[in-house]
């Protein structure tokens, strides 16, 4: 388990990240020090795991937010919602991947155990306020129809929208390149240089990192800027 402890906006939060499962997801647990409330973002697998790192910390679940609903990001939630009983909040056009769980479970030689049901979709690019947390949701559909982020203070959890160096793949049910390259404008779009970025598998990263490094964002740079400008 790694911790950051940083400055956000007027949250100081803390964000433990757990590597689970054998696609070894992400899975953050973002915890608010002074109410010792905490949010599961994507939690992939290992409930067990994470409930005894609450017992640890201390701290009480209040939701779980997913970026998308591939079984790698949500098999913990039922393990998670059984124990602590809170919501789960995931974007509306992710509803018929989740439907499909057990099918995808079996496709890759996972236990499917209960399937997660999701009971708080949410639309467009909400707003969501969940006890001490201010969650901004950035809709960035392309590695699935529902893909969205998740920007709280400048921590921004991007699924597998984008990771260190690469983008998530676009040949799975739902995908799309053409989608994906959109959302990826509009997700550098709203970036700043001290936002730090949370990918649903590997390293975090930064913003100017991958505008300088990574080959699928380089040649979106003038977009970006022009969609940047647009936002301004
Ligand atoms: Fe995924």
């Amino acid at each position: 388990m790694s911790r950051r402890f940083v400055l956000s906006g007027d949250l100081a939060i803390n964000v433990h990240n757990f590597v689970v499962g054998p696609f070894q997801e992400n899975t953050f647990l973002v915890v608010d020090p002074k109410t010792r409330n905490a949010l599961f973002i994507d939690p992939g697998a290992d409930p067990d795991k994470l409930i005894a790192a609450c017992d640890e910390l201390q701290i009480k679940p209040v939701a779980i937010l997913n970026t998308h609903a591939h079984v790698d990001h949500v098999g913990a939630v039922s393990g998670l919602t059984q124990r602590y009983e809170i919501p789960f909040y995931l974007h509306k056009n992710e509803e018929q991947i989740l439907s499909h769980y057990e099918s995808a479970c079996i496709m890759f030689g996972l236990p499917p155990g209960t399937p997660p049901v999701g009971n708080h979709w949410f639309q467009k690019e909400d707003k969501l306020v969940i006890g001490p947390f201010k969650i901004t949701c950035i809709e960035t559909p392309g590695h699935t129809p529902g893909g969205t982020c998740f920007r709280i203070g400048n921590h921004v959890f991007v699924g597998d929208t984008l990771f260190n160096g690469s983008v998530g793949r676009v040949d799975l049910p739902g995908g799309n390149w053409h989608a994906l390259e959109e959302s990826l404008v509009k997700l550098f779009s709203t970036l700043n240089g001290e936002d730090i970025i949370h990918c649903g598998h590997g390293p975090d990263t930064n913003r100017d990192q991958e505008l300088q490094q990574n080959p699928y964002i380089g040649p979106l740079q003038t977009r970006i800027r022009n969609a940047s400008l647009l936002n301004k």
